[in-house]
């Protein structure tokens, strides 16, 4: 069945489920929260209760904290609310790191009015020869309290809502189930180690979700927008269980920008109608076909236009001949080795400025590991060409150290004591304590402050020695230690003005005519995309002074995604010797190496994965008829 959509004009789109989009995931977020509190006040004015089915996970943080506020400055009440929770982790204590109830009291129960005796969570600690019954209950509690007036979802990367994942029939119940790998990974960044992400989940069924009067499901960032394309525009299957929403007649998709890119209006906007064709947008409908043809871009003819509903570019612009043209040179002039500009030389069509010949350049590495790994080859060359290259290390990245790993560190500084006959100073009795504490420690624990300041110094001491190989002076390095990463947790404090003036201050201090910022945003743990709001706003608010105007901002992508090709504004590119080169630079960081605590839902280590990712790049332009290098790093320019 497909719904009746208010938000836009389905008749000549692909989607078979109503999308609304958002600029950002706090946009999105916003709409939705006012849907929850008019739909909490129309029933409050007939006294009657309001029953939401609620999600869990990264997607409905935003939303929650919306709630809150509504709660606090706009006295939204919930006495009249009752919640159904989606799911939670079998087996699971409630006051667990990772469970969900410990989640929803945290994000939204703890901080509004809403009566404890109307909270429902799936129990995690039920016996197993009670939880048929535990899951009939649970189904008809809800029907009992009137059944779910709006059912807030999040979607899994393999389609899954709830844990209800691939497989799972349209009327399937609520039940325990056996977690999907790809599930499992894309939690683990919840628990210390894969090991202890947990294999089993009781969730409502499908049959229970499509049973509530209005869903949404949220998405956000670019990792969703394949699976939103499937579940939108494709087949309704089990196989995709987020897709059997296109039978239910209120369902509404609300996305930010990121997670609808897959559709065919914005991935392929030529097809669905009128199109805007900018040079980027040729350049994306020309490399989008020349790559599905497996064909280079000047082999492309008229037919081939034809063919892909490109029609329209052969009547603005003449000839395939001309219009391959036009996109070749255009990527050709993205590639260049002298990514701070040619000394002394103008290149027409050049990404960067040839002057002034040595420019001071300020990369900003959101842990202490992404200069080298997302742009090692890029910053070897800057330092090699002459430039004054800082680099600003915005958190400490002290989560991602594991504690076997810290401990190695205590016992060589209590060795060392030890060997000397150093006595019990200061240093041992801390050293001690830490290892105490790493002894006796939880898995619900957060680290006290001295082991956090240790695992910092450990990523500290291998930024500096990567730094050293690179080349770059001790007063280049600057570590920034940004506040809203010091929680302890995988969830960080949200950014605040100290951290915009750390970043402001830096800026100030270095002048730079070149910026690079990690604009990476897939991080799963969403350290890398808070770093660039941070950079954006402190530039925002800089950007009045006058050694703004000779400075630009690039963005380069870290190791969990890449630019689109026809995306990149430059691409600097790597023989086999810079290669290896740069990957002995990743390797300095030998707390990363091997296993790292919350490592999110890539298995392959950071200096692998960007291997393939910049090998990938070459390979893609090499696929274009562009010339054919060993690896390719590659950055957007971003106007600000
Ligand atoms: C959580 C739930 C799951 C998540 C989904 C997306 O209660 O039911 O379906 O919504 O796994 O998780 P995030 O939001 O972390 O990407």
């Amino acid at each position: 069945m497909k719904a009746k959509n208010t938000e836009i004009d389905l008749t000549d789109s692909f989607e078979l489920i109503p999308v609304s989009i958002h600029k950002t995931a706090k946009e999105g977020s916003v709409e939705v929260a006012k849907t929850i509190a008019s739909l909490v006040r129309e029933k409050q004015k007939a006294k009657q209760p309001c029953v939401l089915g609620l999600a869990t996970g990264s997607t409905p943080k935003n939303l929650y904290a919306e709630l809150v506020r509504m709660h606090r400055e706009e006295k939204l009440s919930f006495k009249n609310v009752i919640t159904f929770n989606l799911d939670e982790y079998y087996p699971m204590a409630p006051d667990s790191l990772a469970s969900y109830h410990r989640f929803m009291n945290e994000q939204l129960f703890n901080r509004v009015d809403i009566e404890p005796k109307n909270i429902h969570i799936p129990d995690g600690t039920i016996s197993k020869d009670d939880i048929k019954a535990y899951c009939e209950k649970y189904e008809s509690d809800v029907q009992k309290a009137g059944g779910v007036d709006l059912q807030i979802l999040g979607i899994g990367i393999n389609g899954h809502i709830g844990f209800n994942e691939p497989g799972s029939g349209i009327n399937s119940k609520t039940r325990l189930v056996a977690l999907d790998n790809s599930t499992r990974i894309a939690n683990a960044y919840d628990f210390p180690n894969m090991s202890e992400v947990p294999r089993l989940a009781l969730t409502v069924g499908i049959g229970a979700i499509m049973k509530s009067r209005k869903i949404i499901l949220m998405a956000w960032g670019q990792h969703k927008a394949p699976v939103i394309r499937k579940a939108v525009e494709g087949h309704s299957t089990e196989q995709v269980p987020a897709s059997l929403l296109q039978q239910h007649d209120n369902c509404l998709f609300v996305l930010d920008e990121q997670a609808a890119l897959e559709l065919t209006r914005f991935k392929s906007p030529w097809l669905t109608g009128e199109c805007e064709w900018s040079s980027r947008m040729i350049r994306k409908a020309v490399t989008t076909m020349a790559l599905n043809l497996e064909k280079p871009i000047l082999m492309l003819t008229d037919n081939d236009y034809n063919d892909h509903g490109l029609s329209d570019l052969l009547v603005q612009f003449g000839s395939a001949y001309d219009i391959n043209l036009m996109v070749f040179n255009g990527m050709r002039n993205t590639i260049t080795g002298w990514p701070g500009g040619k000394p002394g030389v103008e290149i027409p069509g050049h990404p960067e400025r040839a002057l002034p010949e040595h420019k001071r350049v300020l990369i900003f590495s959101p842990h202490p590991d992404d200069d080298i790994i997302s742009m090692g080859g890029t910053f070897i060359r800057l330092h090699e060409q002459g430039h004054d290259v800082h680099v600003g290390y915005q958190t400490s990245g002290n989560i991602a150290v594991s504690d076997e790993f810290v401990t190695r560190f205590i016992d060589f500084v209590v060795g060392f004591d030890e060997m000397f006959g150093i006595d019990k100073n200061h240093a041992t009795q801390l050293m001690q304590e830490a290892r105490k504490f790493l002894k006796s420690k939880k898995s619900s624990d957060v680290d006290a402050a001295d082991i956090r300041a240790i695992k910092g110094l450990i990523r500290r001491c291998e930024a500096k020695a990567t730094c050293r190989y690179v080349g770059i002076k001790e007063e280049n390095i600057h570590f920034m230690n940004l506040p809203f990463y010091e929680t302890g947790k995988i969830e960080k404090a949200p950014p605040g003005k100290k951290d915009v003036e750390i970043t402001m201050d830096i800026i100030r201090k270095i002048k730079p005519h070149q910026i690079y910022a990690a604009g990476d945003l897939a991080d799963p743990h969403g350290t890398h995309k808070v770093c660039l709001e941070i950079v954006f706003e402190a530039l925002a608010r800089l950007k009045k002074e006058p050694f703004m105007e000779d400075c630009w901002l690039w963005l380069y992508r870290g190791a969990w995604q890449e630019f689109e090709v026809y995306e990149i504004e430059m691409a600097v590119p790597m023989s086999p010797d810079q290669v290896r080169q740069k990957r002995n630079g990743i390797f300095i960081h030998q707390s990363q190496k091997d296993s790292v605590p919350f490592q999110g839902s890539d298995a392959r280590e950071f200096w692998q994965r960007v291997e393939e990712r910049n090998a990938g790049t070459a390979e893609l332009f090499d696929k274009l008829g562009l010339p054919k290098y060993a690896a390719l790093e590659a950055f957007a320019r971003y106007y600000y």
